[in-house]
This record gives structure tokens, C-alpha cells and sequence, in this order.
């Protein structure tokens, strides 16, 4: 296991040695941006480490309605709400909706924390076929329930696929469902303002679309957020005992996502920059003979038949200064890969030699 020894950027710091990291979900650069750490010093100067309350009781600071008010601006809704996580994030949408819908369908292949976040309570939970819109619709029309809910991630953490919710959309819409979609690695990234797979697909403003997010990755911070108009964020914060038993966002955590909020939307050439890198890996990637998934994301996996073949790349990576891990992940996927993930502050040079040394091995070890 890599154990960091620096912040990370383009370059981490590990077991005293200098690699270049093609790996986590730092795709903006954001989480070191000199920017984005003063606004963090700063508000530990003023206010500490810790509120040490939840936000119900006397946990609520002015950063943290700050922050609300700009991922509302961000997101060209009424309101949002933030707390501790993205994975706790499911959990809640999910508990607070649970009087809309009876039974839940669900990707195949969905993170880890939606499965974690379906209630107990539904009639029942129907996987439908990974991506899959048509498999979707035949199990609603199978389906007696008359209140369907449909969870995916918006993009896949592994394999950077993203969801079809422009096929995906219209069948909920039809079978009179609610919609939710886990944009954790699309927020910032996706969209002409980087509002995640909604925007994407250009799907129209319905209050029975939700999505659940995080600024934990392309913005660089930390913790979860919903947004949407003040009937739902005002469930979430009368209703949810997650929330509301919870111990507010730190200062430094709150003042980051303010500031990382103020970088995205002063620069939309960031997240172009960064899904222009990726393109330009995966192409070659392609090119090289690799298999891979997905497309238009910073997410590039390069899958394998033999976890032996998977893990024996990553390790030659490493060897040669670059970390693009080999994944053991909790999400049910049926192959092995490693996951390159490449940001906007990746230089030319650093992408020539990723993948000068894929090229390398793959003349070397072939691919299967
Ligand atoms: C699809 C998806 N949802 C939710 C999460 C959890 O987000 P967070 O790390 O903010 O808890 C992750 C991240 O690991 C993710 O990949």
C-alpha cells in the first residue's frame, strides 16, 4: 500500500521517493491549490479545528451557510445542504424520500454506499443490468410497484463509465419514478458548467430527479452535499438523524469547498484541461492495444482477464516512478484492472512517459 508522505498533486511523496500519481480523484488539482490551503489556514486561524456540535444544535457556523449558499449559486439551486460525507449522502436522500417509493432498482454495479444507503424498509431492491437502460425497463414493467425509485452512480468510480441518463431519464419518467443519481466524480467535471450528468445530458429541472455529491474530489475538500429547492434541503435538515446527529464540517473543510467553489467557476478551463489530458492517455491507450471502458472522463481503466497481469502493471509503474494502482475496490465488478486517473495538473511531459512506459510493457508482457 502507497503511504503518503506529502499533499497530493501531480507528484506525491512516498517511503521517501518522488512519483508521479495518476491516482485518486483530485481531478482539478484542487486539493493542494495554494488558494484552496490559505482559505483552510485561514479559517483554522479564526475558528479552530473542530465546532464540535452538529449542525441541529450549535454546530451552525456562517462558513457553513456560506458554503451552502455558493454550492447553491454553483448548482442554479434554491439551496443545498452539506454534511460529513459523500457516502452518507445515499443514506440520506434515500431515508427522507422513503414515503415516495416502495421498491428500489438499482445498477448492477453501483458504489458501495448506495447499496449501504437503501433502506430496510423497501418492498423490495431489483438490480437491473450494468448501464443497461433496456434491462432497467423490463424489470419496471415486470415490476408490480407502482412507486419506483432508480439509483446509479452518474459516473462509475472504477471504470469511469457514464451512466446512459438520457435513456435512463424518460423510462422513470414513464413508469411515474423518482431518479437518483450519485454524481460524485461528475460534479465539477461534467457539463458545460461542471453540474455533473444532469447537466451532461441537458436534463430538464424535475423535482423528482435528485442528485447526491461531494466535494471530496474534483473540488478538492471534503464532505457531501444535496442540493434542490428548500422543501427538500428543509426535510433533509428537520428529518434526517444523519444529518442532524452529525458533527458539523470543520472550518478548514468549509472554507476549502468555499474557495475550490470560487476556482471552478472562475475557471471553466480547468475541468476542459483535465478531460482534455484524459483523452489524450485514452486514445493512446487504445492505440497501444490495452482494453479500457468508459470515455469522457478522468477515470481510464486498463483492464485485464488475470488480476496476475493487473497487479504485475501497476508494480512496473512503480518501479519506474508512477502510481496507477491496481484496484481491489469494493464495487461488484467481474475483471481486473488498474485505475489511471489523470487531472488538469498533469504536465505533457508526465503523460508522455505514463505512457512511453504502458507502451513499454505492453511490447514486453502483452496484454492478457
Ligand atoms: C460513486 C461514489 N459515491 C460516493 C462516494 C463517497 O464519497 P465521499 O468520499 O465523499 O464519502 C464515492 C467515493 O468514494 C463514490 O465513488
Amino acid at each position: 500500500m502507497i503511504v503518503l508522505e506529502s499533499g497530493i498533486g501531480n507528484y506525491i511523496y512516498s517511503n521517501g521517493k518522488k512519483y508521479s500519481y495518476f491516482a485518486g480523484n483530485n481531478y482539478l488539482g484542487l486539493a493542494s491549490h495554494p488558494a484552496v490551503k490559505e482559505a483552510a489556514i485561514q479559517a483554522v486561524e479564526k475558528y479552530g479545528i473542530n465546532f464540535s456540535a452538529s449542525r441541529h444544535t450549535t454546530g451552525t457556523a456562517d462558513i457553513h451557510l456560506e458554503l451552502e449558499k455558493s454550492l447553491a449559486l454553483f448548482k442554479g439551486n434554491q439551496d443545498a445542504v452539506v454534511f460529513a460525507s459523500g457516502f452518507q449522502g445515499n443514506a440520506i436522500l434515500l431515508d427522507i424520500l422513503k414515503d415516495r417509493y416502495s421498491s428500489v432498482f438499482c445498477d448492477r454495479n453501483a458504489h458501495a454506499s448506495i447499496l449501504a444507503g437503501i433502506p430496510d424498509s423497501v418492498d423490495s431492491i431489483v438490480f437491473y443490468d450494468h448501464c443497461d437502460a433496456m434491462s432497467l425497463e423490463t424489470l419496471l414493467k415486470q415490476s408490480e410497484s407502482n412507486h419506483p425509485l432508480v439509483i446509479t452512480d452518474g459516473v462509475f468510480a472504477l471504470t469511469g463509465e457514464i451512466a446512459p441518463l438520457d435513456r435512463i431519464y424518460p423510462i422513470v419518467k414513464r413508469h411515474n419514478g423518482l431518479l437518483v443519481v450519485d454524481d460524485a466524480h461528475a460534479t465539477g467535471i461534467l457539463g458545460k458548467t461542471g453540474k455533473g450528468t444532469t447537466e451532461h445530458f441537458g436534463l430538464p429541472v424535475d423535482e423528482n430527479v435528485f442528485q447526491t455529491e461531494t466535494m471530496s474530489k474534483a473540488l478538492g475538500g471534503y464532505g457531501g452535499f444535496i442540493s434542490g429547492n428548500t422543501k427538500l434541503t428543509g426535510i433533509i435538515r428537520e428529518k434526517s438523524a444523519m444529518y442532524q446527529a452529525s458533527t458539523a464540517l470543520p472550518p478548514p473543510i468549509a472554507a476549502a469547498g468555499i474557495a475550490s467553489l470560487g476556482l471552478i467557476q472562475g475557471n471553466p478551463g480547468l475541468r476542459l484541461q483535465a478531460l482534455e489530458n484524459a483523452a489524450t492517455v485514452r486514445d493512446e491507450i487504445i492505440r497501444i492495444g490495452f482494453r479500457t471502458a468508459g470515455g469522457g472522463t478522468p477515470i481510464i481503466p486498463v483492464i485485464f482477464d488475470s488480476s496476475a497481469k493487473a497487479s504485475g502493471l501497476s508494480r512496473f509503474l512503480e518501479e519506474q516512478g508512477i502510481i496507477a494502482p491496481f484496484m481491489n475496490y469494493p464495487v461488484k465488478v467481474e475483471m481486473h484492472q488498474i485505475r489511471i486517473t489523470v487531472s488538469a495538473i498533469h504536465t505533457t511531459g508526465q503523460i508522455e512517459f505514463l505512457l512511453d512506459m504502458l507502451h513499454q510493457w505492453k511490447k514486453k508482457y502483452g496484454n492478457d
